[in-house]
């Protein structure tokens, strides 16, 4: 398994791996399928400090994590915001921390002091990852958001990289 930056490519695969974390309802409040052209334009918008790195094995890429903009207050542009997406058939199997690993260094790298993410309480799969990966739980806001007509709770998680 190999992990690098992405590159535009890669949008095709990040967006069925990105699509199959939308329909399974665990990782997002997404709801519609997205389309070739509004990743080729979130991939855009990550490019400089907002990295998008992928985890491939014999040429097929099994997951993704981006460094996604938190706040655009410059006061917190020490502070990234965490995705990782796994392809269905590969979860459960190191891929995630994998990436969780590479991404630290790529934070760093690019002057991020700490990264937060904010992921459902029901994802076991996650939540196992995160804390493995040293993310601390900050807290949980109650039906802050809602999918598919429910309510429902999403925690909030940090690591901090730099003291
Ligand atoms: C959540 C996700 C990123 C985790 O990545 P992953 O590659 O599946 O996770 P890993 O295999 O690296 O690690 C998961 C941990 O859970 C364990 N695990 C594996 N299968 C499990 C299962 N069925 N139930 C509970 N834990 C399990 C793993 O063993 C590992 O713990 P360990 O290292 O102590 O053994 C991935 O499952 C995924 O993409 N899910 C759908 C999208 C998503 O939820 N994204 C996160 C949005 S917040």
């Amino acid at each position: 398994m190999k992990v690098r930056q992405a590159t535009s490519r890669d949008v095709e695969n990040i967006m069925n791996i990105y699509n199959q974390g939308i329909e399974d309802r665990v990782a997002t409040l997404e709801t519609e399928p997205k389309n070739q052209v509004y990743m080729e334009e979130w991939f855009k918008q990550l490019e400089g400090r907002y990295k998008v790195i992928v985890a491939e094995e014999e040429g097929t890429v099994k997951g993704w994590a981006s460094l996604n903009p938190y706040n655009n207050r410059c006061a917190y542009s020490g502070v990234a915001d965490l995705s990782v997406y796994i392809a269905r058939d590969s979860r459960g199997k190191g891929i995630g921390g994998l990436l969780l690993t590479a991404i630290d260094e790529v934070a760093r790298q690019n002057g991020f002091h700490k990264i937060v993410l904010f992921t459902f309480p029901f994802n076991q799969l996650g939540q196992r990852l995160y804390h493995k990966a040293g993310y601390r739980e900050v807290g949980t806001f109650k039906n802050q958001g809602i999918l598919d007509g429910e309510f429902v709770d999403v925690m909030s998680m940090e690591k901090i990289l730099i003291n």
